[in-house]
């Protein structure tokens, strides 16, 4: 949320700051700015509402004057709506400094009416003017820019990241970060900052990642990380295991068409390193196993996309664990009394690592005696820099707003740690165990097939459903969490009704939706094994099609007896029960992309959400 891009050194900024922030702009889309101190000491400033394009276009045409030391900002609004006047930056102390902002500054308003007080005029609406007043207060005092930060960062509540530079010090720029996203990038002669390495990748791949409440300054020749009294800190340096074209379109309409298409290589970048002769190793947990033996609850914490893979995960980690699972969205589970004990596994899940509520679920778990794992998509991302333990998904950079390979990764990441914990515990059989490594190992090509097989057909379908103003699925067991992740998906990107419903709670209330015409998704259990789940949904599907839904089922290649009932069915490879959500996805992914692209909306970057959600 708010995407921020720092620069010094020896090249002209501005064309650095632009690429790194469209780099940024999943973070957030409806407003943009940079501020750039000139050759000749000036500090210019160019902001304005709307996507970057719109700030790129102005500055292409009346450009401002060059300059080496440059900042940049890309904005999800907050406090106040997106218009140009609360763009970023914010000037302060005459115009002279420049300061961007992520977060929200919770006491803003009492300190905006102390300012006010002193006769500051403010021309914005946003907490960060507020900020930016404050430090230039300070700056004007002392002259040194640093320690105008450490005084103001302790009067702010509420999370923050900040980035200032002022006119008098050019190859100067100061931040400072509260429970919000900083990265040091080390360049030759240059240094950037960014929310993410994303910011800073096409030019070099060193990071330096900045820990709670330190404020650092990057000049072209060095980088100096202090905490908030002025003492200095150790900080971890990391390379980016991508480079920046993995950040890139490459050919596909979008960048959501080109995640759903590495979906295979997220699942198998995921598994790599991680299995040995069959069986399941996660390296990140060496050390763990007398922990892990001795857990008595797994608390799985996430929001959106990540809590229905958490829910999927629920599954597999009750059934190889024998450890009683529960999940929750974080931002119920920290605001009720929750039991945790020095015996509970808390299990985070977070592609961007940024999400507040899941940062503030996790330091509260800790803080109160549990244990905390974090499955994160992002190195040096702020939720596993503060879990005692990391697993990392490697599904490279996701860019789309909507989350697509990530969420394939997280369920196999918790599969992964599943059959981990199982096999520390004694609780899983050898042989299951070793059947559903095999498992796993298939599924990069499973869903490679679909795609492959059924790719054209869904969007055809979605073409065809352009107009269509409501969508419900419905799924069991496992498919229950794909069914909600369907409807998400839906609601995010095509901005139609979806509701997402478990298929035996049909009965119980949900039927009554359904009316002649009404589309109903519906993922159907493996009619092998005992087929008991399958008759049960095939029944369900009867009961809604008797009442005129229209039915699409996901059905497993070979299943015949979904064919009289449905109207049309998706195929998806042969797999063990528990693997099929990781197939079943795939197909409702397309859908939602194509009934999106059918509407002509902008799949990417769908209206009012932001791929990280850096406050509360
Ligand atoms: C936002 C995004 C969702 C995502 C959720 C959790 O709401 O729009 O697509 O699932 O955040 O994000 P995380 O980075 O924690 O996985």
């Amino acid at each position: 949320m708010c995407g921020i891009i720092g620069y010094v050194g020896p090249r002209q900024s501005q064309d650095i700051l632009l690429a790194g922030l469209a780099r940024l702009e999943y973070r957030g889309y409806d407003s943009a700015g940079i501020a750039v101190i000139d050759g000749d000491g000036g500090l210019g400033m160019r902001k304005r509402a709307g996507k970057l394009s719109v700030l790129r276009d102005d500055l292409a045409s009346t450009p401002l004057a060059d300059g080496t030391t440059g900042i940049g900002h890309t904005r999800w609004a907050t406090h106040g709506g997106p218009t140009d006047a609360n763009a970023h930056p914010h000037l302060a102390d005459d115009d002279k400094l420049a300061v961007i902002h992520n977060g929200i500054i919770e006491n803003f308003a009492e300190l905006k009416s102390e300012l006010m007080g002193e006769g500051v005029t403010f021309r914005s609406e946003t907490d960060t003017e507020v900020a930016a007043a404050m430090i230039g207060r300070e700056y004007a005092r002392t002259g040194d820019l640093v320690s105008a930060f450490r005084a103001v960062v302790s009067r702010l509540d509420g999370a923050y990241t900040l980035l200032a530079m002022h006119k008098d010090h050019p190859g100067l720029v100061v931040g400072a970060r509260r429970n919000s996203p900083l990265v040091i990038g080390l360049g030759e002669g240059e240094n950037f900052l960014g929310s993410d390495v994303a910011a800073f990748v096409e030019h070099t791949r060193k990071a330096l990642a900045i820990g709670q409440d330190e404020i650092v300054a990057i000049t072209p020749g060095g980088v100096e990380v202090t905490d908030f009294s002025g003492a200095p800190v150790e900080v971890e340096a990391f390379e980016v295991t991508w480079d920046a074209s993995a950040a890139e379109k490459g050919g596909w309409s979008s960048f959501m068409a080109k995640e759903v298409s590495e979906e295979p290589e997220a699942v198998a970048n995921t598994l790599r390193g991680r299995i040995h002769e069959g069986r399941v190793e996660i390296p990140e947990l060496d050390g763990m196993d007398e922990f892990l033996a001795d857990i008595d609850r797994i608390l799985v914490i996430a929001c959106g996309t990540a809590a229905y893979a958490g829910m999927v995960g629920k599954y597999a980690l009750e059934t190889w664990t024998r450890v009683p699972v529960d999940v929750e969205l974080a931002h119920e589970f920290r605001y009720r009394d929750p039991v945790l004990s020095p015996r509970t596994l808390v299990v985070s899940i977070s592609q961007s690592g940024e999400t507040m509520d899941t940062l503030m679920a996790v330091k509260y778990a800790r803080a109160r005696g549990a244990k905390t794992l974090s499955i994160c998509n992002t190195q040096g991302a702020t939720i596993p820099r503060e879990s005692d333990a990391i697993v990392y998904t490697h599904a490279g950079p996701e860019v789309a707003v909507a989350s697509t390979k990530a969420f394939v990764a997280q369920i196999t990441a918790l599969y992964l740690l599943a059959l981990h914990v199982g096999r520390v515990r004694g609780a899983v059989d050898p042989v299951a165990a070793v059947e559903a490594v095999t498992e796993l190992e298939a599924v990069p090509g499973k869903i490679a097939r679909v795609l492959e097989t059924e790719q054209t057909r869904i969007e055809q379908l979605a073409h065809w459903m352009a107009d269509t103003r409501s969508v419900l699925f419905l799924g069991r067991n496992v498919g229950y969490p794909i069914a909600l992740e369907g409807a998400l998906k839906l609601k995010e990107l095509a901005y139609i009704h979806a509701e997402g419903f478990a298929a035996g709670e049909l009965k119980h209330g949900p039927i009554a939706l359904i009316e002649p015409g009404q589309p109903v998704f519906v993922v159907v259990p493996s009619p092998r094994g005992s087929g008991e789940m399958h008759k049960k949904v095939v029944s369900n599907i009867e009961e809604i099609r008797a009442r005129g839904a229209r039915v699409i089922a996901i059905a497993e290649e070979g299943d015949v007896a979904v064919l009289p009932a449905a109207d049309e069915v998706l195929r998806i490879p042969l797999a063990a029960p528990m693997f099929e959500p990781l197939l079943a996805v795939v197909p409702l992914h397309i859908f939602a992309m194509g009934l999106a692209e059918a509407k002509g909306l902008d799949v990417d970057q769908p209206r009012n959400l932001a791929k990280s959600v850096t406050v509360e």
